[in-house]
């Protein structure tokens, strides 16, 4: 991108913005005709990059929500910026963690400034740093909105990190050359941790330097992240988007299972393990079927879960668990139980003949939804209401209905 972040804050972009605003959603070419037409003092390229800011910023909001639309964007570094929920919930626990009111806290590898904006509000005074100079200058626009911010435009392994009393790092899964998927939209995310930028070997080696958090994929293996470091893997609106390392002395326990909640009303939840035994096995199904969040299963804590909200797992080996009680929790999402079907295919298309549409549950069992459908051949009943069926472990076909 030519045109600069400062430029597209200057008081002729935001005529623009504010020109655009009014048009509402329209074909882009018109839009920069139009505009063009109005505004023949501007350049060319300042209009054209306002309305991709626009269009950007349409792009953002699910990620970003009211932050889309004050930012300064750039479309990869969009695609690898934290939600705002998630990097707000990340920066005041990294406060808490540090036990600070206003730490000085280093952004490695900052992008157009997501985690800076949320650090800079949350009170940290935050040096933002990329090799980018771009979206340097981005991140400190950005992140200004919201509190005190400084900039180095550097390699984060050639910085000196002696004056800030914390450091967060997320690295690069996607390299800018990196195959795309078939609509444009994403590039495919590097799996070797050594591979990322900067590699997940320096981030380690830095944490012994001073406080650091790191976002890292949610595959990332447990076997990559010190003994004495904590993983947090983080839900928000019903993705697991990070895992979250909170290397010493910033780590409480060892494996993290945290729901952001997408309603900012409402209170982060985590579950951490305590007790290490199983959890108690149903002798048979209950008034509802329990679903973990996909970070408790990630976290390997759905016996904790189980002990905390007192449920029994439908088999040892399933994730499914039965209760008659619906959990008071946003780690799991209950189920009302409407009868247990049979397992075999002929059976089983007979017992939905009169339903609707069936979704398949199937995360329990090697079986996709898609076989699953194939196996049974179901003809959904035109008009009738649609029906969710879970496949658990150990041949258990249960229909279900939302509660
Ligand atoms: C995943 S993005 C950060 C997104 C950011 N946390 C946000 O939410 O907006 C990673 C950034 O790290 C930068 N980067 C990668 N390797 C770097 C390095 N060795 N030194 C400085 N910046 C680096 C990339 O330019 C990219 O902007």
């Amino acid at each position: 991108m030519t045109v600069t972040p400062l430029e597209l804050r200057s008081a002729e972009a935001s005529a623009l913005r504010a020109e655009l605003a009014a048009v509402g959603p329209t074909n882009a070419l018109d839009v920069v005709t139009r505009l063009r037409r109005q505004f023949p003092n501007v350049e060319a390229e300042l209009v054209s990059a306002v309305v991709t800011q626009a269009e950007l910023a349409r792009r953002g909001e699910r990620r970003l929500g009211s932050w889309a639309h004050d930012m300064v964007l750039e479309p990869i570094a969009l695609e690898q910026a934290t939600r705002r929920d998630v990097a707000r919930y990340r920066a005041s626990q990294l406060i808490g963690r540090l036990g600070l009111e206003h730490p000085r806290v280093a952004d490695l590898g900052c992008g157009i400034g997501v985690d800076a904006r949320a650090l800079a509000e949350a009170g940290c005074e935050v040096t933002v740093v990329d090799r980018d100079p771009w979206r340097c200058a981005a991140a400190v626009l950005n992140a200004e909105l919201s509190g005190a911010v400084h900039t180095l435009c550097a390699d984060v392994r050639d910085v000196d990190l002696s004056n800030v009393d914390a450091a967060f790092v997320d690295p690069a899964r996607r390299t800018p050359n990196a195959p795309r998927s078939i609509d444009g939209t994403r590039s495919t995310k590097e799996v070797d941790p050594a591979s990322w930028s900067p590699p997940w070997p320096w981030v380690v080696q830095t944490s012994k330097a001073l406080p650091l958090a790191a976002k890292a994929s949610t595959g990332l293996p447990i076997s990559a992240v010190p003994v004495n470091a904590e993983v947090e893997w983080i839900d928000h609106d019903g993705d697991t988007v990070e895992a979250c390392v909170w290397f010493a002395p910033l780590a409480s326990t060892r494996k993290r299972a945290t729901v952001v909640p997408a309603d900012p009303s409402q209170q982060a939840e985590s579950l951490v393990a305590s007790a290490d035994s199983p959890a108690p096995v149903a002798a048979s199904i209950q008034a509802f079927l329990v679903e973990p969040t996909p970070a408790v299963r990630r976290a390997g804590l759905v016996d904790e879960l189980a002990h905390r909200f007192d449920l029994h797992r439908l088999r040892s080996e399933s994730h499914w668990l039965t209760t008659d009680t619906v959990p008071a929790t946003q780690l799991a999402r209950a189920w009302s139980v409407v009868a247990e079907l049979p397992t075999q295919a002929k059976a089983l298309r007979a017992a939905l003949a009169d339903r609707g549409p069936v979704t398949w549950k199937t995360n329990d069992v090697p079986v996709s939804a898609v076989e699953q459908q194939r196996r049974v051949r179901h003809q959904p009943v035109r008009g009738a209401e649609p029906t969710h069926v879970v496949l658990a472990a150990g041949g258990i076909v249960v229909e279900v209905t939302p509660t």
